[in-house]
């Protein structure tokens, strides 16, 4: 399985932070927003992933993450030339992708949980349709939300209704059978002119392909397009992290306990950060002094 990043838009919610600088690399407390979703499609083994984002933007994100060999993973760059919607995503990818399944994330998403590889690979192993992710939120007119009946299958999904019918966001990871592309195309560009990943999901959900699962109260999700929801989420990951000495949303320590590089790749990629305390924890994890 394949995975794109998405980290296009314009970020307008964070002027003036965004007006010289993509929103997608400003820090979540000690790493840039993109690590936290990255980690998110490595957990789920993912290793060949493309980075989409604006004409502007890209050879930043180029400069982060290079062409992918010191973590063990393949990166590819495509631009976005302007903000017509996430699931044209798959539709820029196309060539790229050559019909096989895909996961995206969206890269200003942070998923932190227990369980989670677990999760993400059996979505990733779903051989036919697709899979998104629900969590219950207080303010559901934001986000796409999906809906049950009584049997707890998921029945409608719309996109930021006004009365939404139930508490739960669709949150920006997605997991798609190799007919996404197909599914994509079909698509059309909704009345405020974007190609709504909600109306893709929508077709997985009308032939009764689409999985939804819940993420319950052991989860947190997060994301970070507004200054509160930023700092929320730089404070979530500092609490953690500092609680309990335990990276959040680390690619090059998702790399290392993956297997996907091993612990003198480590070390080089820790001595890289110097003597910042993420640098020294993530050297702890290759020398074997960290649990
Ligand atoms: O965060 C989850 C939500 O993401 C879902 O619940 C919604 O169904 C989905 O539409 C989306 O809602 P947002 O209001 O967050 O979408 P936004 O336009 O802010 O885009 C989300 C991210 O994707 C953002 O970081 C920018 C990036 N993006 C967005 C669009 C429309 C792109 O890179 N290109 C685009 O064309």
């Amino acid at each position: 399985m394949k995975g794109i990043l998405l980290v296009g838009g314009s970020g307008t919610r964070l002027h003036p932070m965004t007006l010289a600088a993509s929103k997608q690399l400003l820090p979540i407390y000690d790493k840039p927003m993109v690590y936290y979703p990255l980690s998110t499609l490595m957990l789920a083994r993912i290793r060949d992933i493309l980075v989409i984002s604006t004409p502007d933007d890209l050879p930043q994100f180029r400069r982060l993450l290079g062409e992918g060999s010191r973590l063990g993973l393949r990166f590819s760059y495509a631009e976005q030339p302007r903000p017509e919607g996430i699931a044209q995503a798959f539709r820029i990818g196309a060539a790229w992708l050559a019909g096989e399944a895909c996961a995206l994330a969206l890269g200003d998403n942070l998923i932190h949980a227990d369980h989670l590889s677990s999760l993400l690979r059996a979505a990733g192993a779903r051989g036919q349709g697709a899979t998104v992710f629900a969590y219950q939120v207080r303010d559901p007119e934001r986000y796409g939300v999906v809906s049950f009946d009584d049997a707890g299958r998921a029945v409608a999904i719309v996109e930021k209704p006004s009365d939404p019918p139930s508490p739960w966001a669709v949150t920006g990871l997605y997991f798609y059978d190799r007919r996404v592309g197909e599914f994509a195309r079909a698509i059309r560009p909704s009345a405020r002119g974007e190609l709504e990943i909600t109306d893709l999901n929508r077709l997985y959900l009308e032939e009764g392909s689409l999985t939804v699962e819940r993420l319950g109260r052991g989860c947190a999700w997060l994301d970070a397009g507004t200054p509160d929801s930023l700092l929320q989420a730089a404070t979530y990951v500092q609490t953690i992290q500092s609680r309990t000495g335990m990276l959040v949303g680390c690619p090059q320590e998702v790399a290392f306990r993956m297997g996907f590089i091993g612990a003198e790749d480590l070390a080089r990629e820790a001595a890289a950060l110097g003597k910042t305390e993420l640098g020294l924890m993530l050297a702890a994890i290759a020398a074997g002094r960290h649990p």
